[in-house]
């Protein structure tokens, strides 16, 4: 955490089972049915899930190519009284777009003067290929109202769920309670896991090598797309992370276009189930950290033939 730019001592931070548990502990603890949180629109699928399990409802806060604007906050806090927050700063899921400094230190400023608890979700921020890292917004929080999540799903293995939560201590004790009456504890094999594959390797060489690939594989996915995609299609260019959003022509129905695409080998999200409410049907989320470049390249060219296709029909 520290060279994330938090100061935190290491009783402040509370290991989950992923960082999805951090959502599952955080919505439990701050949501009754009805309560509103405040979200990016599009927002992470599973975080939608975890907190409209408890009923919660998500009131979207405008947005731009960087990130959330701070100033159409205060108006959206008084108006719906939000029991939270609920951002990914760093290279978003789905979108790709990260928030830039000056907004996380507006931020958290103005949920210091407004009390507002921000959940800071950050999976990707060591993914980073382009452009200078960010301090987290957490790096800001001087009343202890910003909880930092993150974990090794995206840096050692996703199969180990190990994340962990940076809290205040007020909310530390509530959420430990909680972790406890769900699942006692995180496994401890799997920490030492962890732990031995931390200190035993040189995190910063594994580190640079997923960078570089991630990187390279953007630029080809980028390029294939330009290549290949017809009129009416624009993406977004993420400096990091595993994915880009892609918006296609109104009216363009992304569940038909991957049933489609799933029949000749080719998989991405819909953007639909991005969003809380309605809206989204013409995005794609697209994922070029796991495929070697030749696959990216056929796959966007099997891609931009449906899209074809299905514009002709
Ligand atoms: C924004 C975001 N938050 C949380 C998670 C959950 O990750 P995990 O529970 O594996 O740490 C993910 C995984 O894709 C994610 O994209």
């Amino acid at each position: 955490m520290q060279q994330r730019g938090v100061q935190c001592a290491a009783t402040d931070v509370l290991v989950t089972n992923g960082s999805q548990q951090v959502l599952d502990l955080v919505g439990k603890l701050f949501l009754n049915p009805g309560d509103v949180v405040l979200t990016e629109n599009p927002t992470y699928l599973a975080a939608i899930q975890a907190f409209q399990t408890l009923e919660a409802k998500f009131v979207p806060v405008p947005t731009d190519e960087h990130g959330l604007v701070p100033s159409a906050l205060p108006e959206l806090i008084a108006k719906h009284r939000p029991k939270f927050l609920y951002t990914i700063p760093n290279f978003q899921n789905p979108t790709g777009v990260t928030l830039i400094a000056e907004r996380r230190r507006e931020l958290a400023r103005i949920a210091a003067e407004h009390g507002l608890v921000i959940v800071e979700d950050d999976p990707y921020g060591k993914l980073r290929y382009a452009g200078e890292a960010v301090p987290p917004i957490k790096h800001w929080d001087e009343r202890g109202l910003v909880l930092y999540a993150s974990t090794f799903s995206k840096t050692i293995a996703p199969g180990l769920r190990l994340g962990w939560v940076v809290a205040s201590p007020e909310v530390f004790s509530r959420l430990l309670i909680l972790k406890q009456a769900s699942d006692l504890h995180t496994s401890s094999f799997d920490q030492r896991v962890a732990h031995a594959f931390l200190t035993q390797n040189d995190q910063s060489v594994h580190l640079d090598k997923i960078r570089r690939a991630y990187g390279d594989r953007f630029q080809i996915m980028d390029e294939a797309l330009r290549a290949e995609m017809p009129a009416g299609f624009s993406w977004t260019k993420p400096e990091g992370g595993m994915f880009l959003w892609i918006t296609g022509p109104q009216g363009l129905d992304g569940l038909k276009l991957l049933e489609r695409a799933i029949t000749r080998q080719v998989a991405f999200v819909p953007g639909r189930d991005f969003f809380p409410a309605e809206g989204g049907a013409n995005h794609l989320r697209l994922n070029f950290s796991n495929s070697t470049p030749e696959r990216i390249r056929e796959g966007v060219k099997r891609l931009a033939t449906i899209c074809r296709e299905l514009a002709a029909s």
